[in-house]
């Protein structure tokens, strides 16, 4: 059976690599898969499963015989290529902020909202969400289906990982740095990052929320139902990889933490560990590597009428980013919405 042809664009950062294990990981019916990057990377090696890949750039590349465009290299990179690679009839689906509130461009996580990916025709390209936004809506998903929510207060706890390789560097040199009595150097954090937390994740927007906060708000509503209020403020931790979350829910209508409980055990890509012991929860550090969003600490809140609250964690390179593409990219051939260039040939 002939394959398709895939490119991944950022395939030296964080979730470019971690697009190329999952494309493996999943024996993704591709002929071929390509690593691009930026002109700095040209030679470099990448894996692809056993295979090694060797960089090609960007620019100049000809994407005419490309099916699928996986695109991680940034917002202004996609906002510039992302259309001149759709125009070559390649579908892009890309994990940057550049795209997520088009009206003409799908924002999805396919155990939420899969059959809205058929709207990608109209501008061949597809959005993933904010790494944050996407565990979070796995997790809303069946509650609201069950009671209708009616309002989410999220606090997060983002991992360095999200903010890209320089800042997981910045993570490891500043710790080193804290043993052996040197100066830290603040680069990608706006304070230091090491032994400390940042309430401060993206820009500030006139409402004195940050752009972070913002998306997981926005893309809430597009993602899930435009009528659930969330209110979010978004911390960065000095953890390497996994993205946990405090979630207070308040629904329309009640809901026990057994029934959630239950509920959330059946629901797809949701793992519940919930012992309500000592240790009888996830944290990121085992989240990390696992395609599962975790669900734990589920209890009730008699503050308000309907409420629940619960802890909540995912690797955000996968589920957060690269798993998630790569499953957009699954909907499109279990759902005949795409035919190889090959074979159409
Ligand atoms: N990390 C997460 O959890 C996460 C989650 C959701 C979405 N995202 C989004 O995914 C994107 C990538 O994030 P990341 O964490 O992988 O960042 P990263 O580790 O800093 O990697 C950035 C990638 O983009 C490439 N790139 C930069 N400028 C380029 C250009 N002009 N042309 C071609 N390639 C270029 C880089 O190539 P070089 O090595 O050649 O510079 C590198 O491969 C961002 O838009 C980010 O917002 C990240």
């Amino acid at each position: 059976m002939m394959g398709y042809k895939v490119a991944v664009v950022g395939a030296t950062g964080n979730v470019g690599r971690e697009m190329l294990t999952i494309l493996d990981e999943r024996k993704f019916p591709a002929d071929e898969v390509v690593a691009l990057a930026s002109r700095r990377s040209v030679g470099v090696d990448v894996s692809y499963g056993d295979k090694t890949l060797k960089v090609k750039a960007l620019e100049h590349y000809d994407f005419s015989d490309v099916d699928i465009c996986l695109m991680s290299a940034g917002g202004s990179v996609s906002k510039e290529w992302s259309p001149k690679i759709a125009a070559q009839g390649a579908v892009v689906i890309d994990n940057s902020s550049a795209w997520r509130m088009d009206p003409d461009v799908p924002l999805i996580v396919p155990e939420v909202n899969a059959d809205a990916t058929a709207g990608f025709t109209r501008k061949n390209i597809i959005a993933n969400p904010n790494c944050s936004t996407a565990q979070l809506v796995v997790a809303l998903k069946p509650l609201h289906d069950a009671a209708k929510i009616k309002r989410v207060v999220v606090a997060t706890y983002q991992s360095v990982s999200g903010a890209g390789k320089d800042a997981m560097d910045e993570l490891f040199s500043q710790t080193k740095a804290v043993y052996t009595n040197d100066e830290l150097v603040n680069k990608k954090f706006p304070k230091r990052i090491a032994f400390n937390v940042i309430p401060e994740i993206d820009v500030f927007m006139e409402d004195g929320y940050t752009k972070e906060e913002w998306k997981m708000m926005a893309e809430t509503k597009k993602i899930l139902d435009p009528k659930i209020k969330l209110s979010a403020t978004c911390v960065r931790v000095p953890v390497f990889v996994g993205h946990s979350e405090a979630v207070n829910i308040e629904f329309e209508n009640p809901i026990t933490a057994d029934e959630a409980r239950n509920l959330l055990r059946r629901s797809p890509g949701l793992l519940v560990i919930d012992k309500q012991e000592p240790g009888g929860y996830v944290t990121p550090y085992e989240a990390a590597g696992e395609d599962a969003t975790y669900v734990s600490r589920i209890r009730e809140d008699a503050t308000v009428e309907n409420g629940l609250v619960l802890w909540c964690v995912s690797d955000n390179l996968r589920k957060g980013a690269a798993l998630n593409a790569v499953q957009i990219a699954e909907i499109l051939l279990n759902r005949k919405l795409l035919t190889a260039k090959k074979k159409a040939a």
